[in-house]
């Protein structure tokens, strides 16, 4: 196992040095990327903040080395709700926001190159199924539980960002990751009743401690040999981004998600037409 708290404080070493004439600069929001400085903020309920937040990066004209897309929801046992945007909530935070996120900062991470977008994803993708002419459950065909909606988000993210980094070009230098953080005792069960959640915490399937969970995003966003792994799947065109344990070895994802000519394609295009975005949005991202 690799020891996340040496991961850390290696990251925390760089980055002082790299952003040493920075005051605003402070890591442990920038792994949370959930604000930057005081004034910009990203709240992934909201495609306009994302997108508020990537122009405000962006317009810096400074290199991304790493995007860690870690913010998620898993809204257990709530009833579904949708977001101001119109979008299923879990399929917002997720998946939406986070896909919209990457492709908007894509001129930074292409200034930051070699880098990394890693997006923080679950083994529970396996039981997730997108399907992508309704991708926001308002069909009402399939009974909705958090756990589909969660499950599902997963799959389309991997999915997106498969194919996502299938059309980067190989010269740009972005490579592209999905983690698995294991059972981490953290905040997931806030939307349980207080008893409940105080109770969750003592489940042992819950397995590790917050800064354990960090382990593989870490793992995947210092490694130099993960970084040849994941350029070495591209040239090989193999079909799925690389997918990294909660113990940071490479892992096979779901065969679902190798479906990158047929559901994956299926699922870039409909994301893109979500968010709003052209389908040359690499291309354009790039020039
Ligand atoms: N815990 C596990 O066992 C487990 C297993 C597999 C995968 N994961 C994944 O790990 C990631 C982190 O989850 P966690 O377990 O650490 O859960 P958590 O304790 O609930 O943390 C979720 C994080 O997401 C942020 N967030 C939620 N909604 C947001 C929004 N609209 N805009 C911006 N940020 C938002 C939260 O910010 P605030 O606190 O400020 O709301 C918090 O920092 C998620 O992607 C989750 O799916 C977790």
């Amino acid at each position: 196992m690799v020891n996340a708290k040496a991961l850390w404080e290696s990251l925390k070493r760089k980055y002082k040095t790299e952003d040493a004439g920075s005051k605003k600069f402070v890591v442990g929001k920038f792994l949370d990327f959930k604000m930057v400085d005081s004034k910009t903020e990203l709240d992934l309920l909201s495609l306009e903040s994302v997108t508020r937040f990537s122009e405000s990066w962006n317009s810096r004209g400074k290199p991304l080395n790493v995007l860690i897309n870690n913010a998620g929801i898993f809204s257990i046992g709530k009833p579904h709700k949708f977001s101001r945007d119109g979008y299923e909530r879990h399929m917002q935070v997720n998946h939406l926001a986070p896909a919209l996120l990457s492709l908007l900062l894509l001129p930074s991470l292409k200034r930051g190159a070699p880098s990394r977008i890693i997006n923080v994803n679950s083994v529970m993708h396996a039981i997730g199924f997108v399907d992508t002419s309704d991708m926001n459950f308002t069909s009402g065909n399939r009974k909705l539980t958090s756990l589909k909606a969660y499950s599902s988000s997963k799959l389309a993210q991997l999915m997106f960002h498969s194919v996502l980094q299938k059309s980067l070009p190989a010269d740009v230098g972005i490579n592209i990751m999905c983690v698995e953080p294991g059972s981490v005792r953290t905040n997931v069960a806030r939307d349980l009743s207080k008893i409940v959640h105080v109770a969750f915490q003592f489940i042992p399937f819950f397995l590790f401690t917050a800064l354990e969970g960090l382990r593989s995003a870490l793992f995947a966003a210092t490694d130099p040999e993960i970084l040849k792994y994941s350029v070495k799947l591209k040239s090989e065109e193999w079909p799925v981004c690389a997918y990294i344990s909660y113990g940071c070895r490479p892992m096979n994802p779901c065969k679902e998600a190798h479906n990158v000519n047929n559901t994956s394609r299926m699922v870039w295009e409909m994301t893109l037409d979500m968010v709003g975005l052209p389908s040359n949005i690499v291309e354009m991202s790039l020039q």
